[in-house]
């Protein structure tokens, strides 16, 4: 997600705004910039870190008591200098950060290109800016009423922050779906992604809403409006939180506040894909793709990890609801044992840091062959993101806790969204139940905030587990790979031994591992197999295993067996992988923590294996 920092007041803004960037640096991003107004607009910006920044900026003019500063986590456009932040207008007397995505920027873009703007970057966030100047210019417009205007016009998320060279006594910021915080000090103020960069100035803060415009003037009160222009009283907060625990956005570690921040990561990869007013889905990047998907004879699924995972649900999608055979494939063996691969093959490649080395053999390997190869991958102009032939980001925001979480279920939700939209244009589903998926796919943000909200269960039935040296998890059908991924959280990060397995296969080995120091996680939510996994549940249970059960909420029966239940929302079957690795994630987490392992880090792992 990036970071916006920005300062206006009687001090020198740049040390303020590269620290507040540096507060920032958590959050994960790949380049920085700054512009500063000391009687003109100076911009500085590079790909990198922000001491790659400084060390760029150097000994040039950093005067100024009004800067605006940006961490770029590139969604539009390769990470290079040229399309890091700020941006200019036309004219450049204006220039802008931004964090989100425009998801309209191309539209806008044709139109103004039309009307004599040239660009210089791929940026979606450049587009934006010249709305503005566009707009000014003319409706004869002031800049905040250009800036009301054009955020009526462009659709997705931003929290932008505007600088113009003409009014040194001016910051105009705004924000939807991506946070933005204002600070207010002494004849001073700061904006910020979040209140890192500021709680050591002040503690008084505002905290904008989605679609509300902040209007700060120098020696004046801090004036808020919302795009559709109505006035509002800024609501003053103060901070509570100390330095330490605010890098974390306020939780313990980053893969807590990455489990938690799912809700929104799995809005942000469906937003504008999984159109329910228009009853469609529309996946951008495969559009030209389209005939040779939904012609494909075969689809090959390759990955490492637990992107391996998501793949393997994507498989149960495809199969079930696209009727196209898929085959799953770890990229490291894929690529070794001279598979078959023929040109009418779609291979999918998911990645989320789009760097893993295997990964990236195996897509070259399916080039090689002729076969398609569609990349769903997290990090904007990663190599597999640049190598495939076509591809979805999943937009979840860096991810920087090495356990993967709201990366797997991103990608899941992708995959879901992909297997419909093929399943639709193949004639393989009736469009009541296309419609019915298209609109609970929707709502599953709101299910997953469901499932958070009962999180402290969950750490109790934790605290049951953290010494069992070994766990078993079980699920059937969809609910296979979410077993396996379960079971990788909790190897990962705790260190227990775990093994995800099919239930019905428990029976052909693994069962005899079962006794009553043995713990072992059941997916057992209401669907087809769902009394399959009854009696599964019940075969340990007759050995004395201690039953941990995910089950659909209100299911009594699964409660009266199982020792422990988490419940979940009900949904379609097919939706059920999304919700249910969530206590899974939350579980291994806790269980990690009560062992006092190294969470974020856990020991001999890497956040992306480029290596072989
Ligand atoms: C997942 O929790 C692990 N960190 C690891 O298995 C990871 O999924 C795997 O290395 C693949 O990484 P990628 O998605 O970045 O390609
Ligand atoms: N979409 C903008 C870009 O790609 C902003 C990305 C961000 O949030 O940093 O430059």
């Amino acid at each position: 997600m990036c970071g916006i920092v920005a300062y206006i007041g009687n001090r020198e803004a740049y040390p303020i705004v590269m620290k507040g960037l540096r507060r920032l640096e958590y959050r994960g991003y790949d380049s920085a910039g700054i512009a500063l107004i000391d009687k003109e607009l100076l911009v500085y910006k590079c790909k990198g870190k922000v001491d790659d920044l400084e060390y760029f900026i150097g000994t040039q003019n950093t005067l100024g008591n009004i800067g605006i500063g940006h961490t770029r986590w590139a969604t539009h456009g390769v990470p290079n200098d040229v399309n890091a932040h700020p941006h200019y207008s036309q004219a450049k007397d204006l220039t802008i950060i931004h964090n989100g995505i425009i998801e309209n920027y191309n539209a806008i873009k044709k139109a103004l290109t039309l009307r004599g703007h040239t660009f210089t970057s791929d940026t979606d966030t450049e587009v934006l800016i010249h709305l503005i100047e566009d707009i000014r210019n003319n409706a004869k417009v002031d800049l905040v009423e250009a800036v009301r205007l054009a955020l009526n016009e462009a659709v997705g998320a931003y929290a932008i922050v505007i600088l113009s060279k003409d009014n040194p006594n001016q910051l105009i910021a705004a924000r939807k779906s991506s946070p933005l915080v204002i600070g207010i000090g002494v004849d001073e103020f700061f904006c910020a992604s979040d209140a890192t960069p500021i709680i050591e100035y002040t503690k008084n803060v505002v905290y904008l809403n989605d679609e509300e415009i902040a209007v700060i003037n120098r020696g004046e009160e801090l004036k808020i409006i919302t795009t559709k222009n109505i006035a509002k009283t800024p609501y003053v907060q103060e901070l509570e939180l100390n330095i330490e625990a605010i890098e974390k956005g306020g939780y313990e570690h980053f893969m807590l506040k990455e489990i938690f921040e799912q809700p929104r990561s799995i809005r942000d990869s469906i937003r504008g894909r999984v159109l329910v007013d228009q009853g469609l889905i529309k996946l951008g990047g495969i559009t030209e793709y389209s005939q040779k998907i939904v012609n494909a004879k075969r689809i090959i699924i390759i990955g490492c990890g637990t992107s391996w995972h998501a793949g393997l649900v994507g498989e149960y999608l495809i199969e079930d609801l696209a009727r196209i055979p898929v085959e799953v494939e770890y990229a490291s063996e894929f690529r070794y044992r001279n598979p078959i691969i023929n040109e009418d093959d779609v291979v999918i490649a998911i990645s989320q840091s789009g760097e893993t080395a295997d990964t990236l053999a195996a897509i070259e390997l399916a080039k090689s062959k002729g076969a398609l190869v569609y990349g769903i991958c997290n990090v904007a102009g990663s190599s597999i993101a640049r190598t495939t032939h076509a591809g979805s980001y999943t937009h979840a925001g860096p991810e920087i806790g090495v356990a993967s979480t709201k990366a797997f279920t991103a990608q899941v939700a992708i995959l879901t969204a992909f297997a419909l939209s093929v399943a639709k244009q193949r004639g393989t589903i009736n469009e009541s139940r296309y419609q019915q998926l298209l609109i609970e796919l929707d709502t599953v943000p709101e299910l997953v905030e469901k499932v958070l909200l009962q999180s402290d269960k969950t750490k109790a039935i934790a605290a049951i587990m953290k010494d069992a040296p070994n766990s078993l998890y079980l699920g059937r059908g969809y609910s296979f790979p979410v077993a396996l991924e379960g079971a990788l959280k909790l190897k990962e990060i705790s260190y227990i031994h775990a093994e995800g397995y099919p239930a019905a296969e428990m029976k052909h080995g693994p069962i005899a591992l079962i006794d009553e120091e043995m713990p072992v996680v059941v997916i057992a939510t209401k669907g087809a197999n769902y009394e399959k996994v009854v009696s599964n549940i019940q075969e340990v249970k007759a050995r004395k295993g201690i039953i941990i059960a995910v089950v659909t909420e209100g299911d009594e029966h699964a409660a009266l067996l199982a020792d422990y239940i988490i419940e979940i929302p009900e949904s379609d079957e097919c939706l059920v992988p999304i919700i249910s690795v969530v206590p899974l994630q939350l579980l291994s987490y806790y269980i990690a923590v009560m062992r006092g392992c190294n969470v974020d880090q856990p020991r001999n792992l890497a956040k992306s294996v480029t290596v072989e």
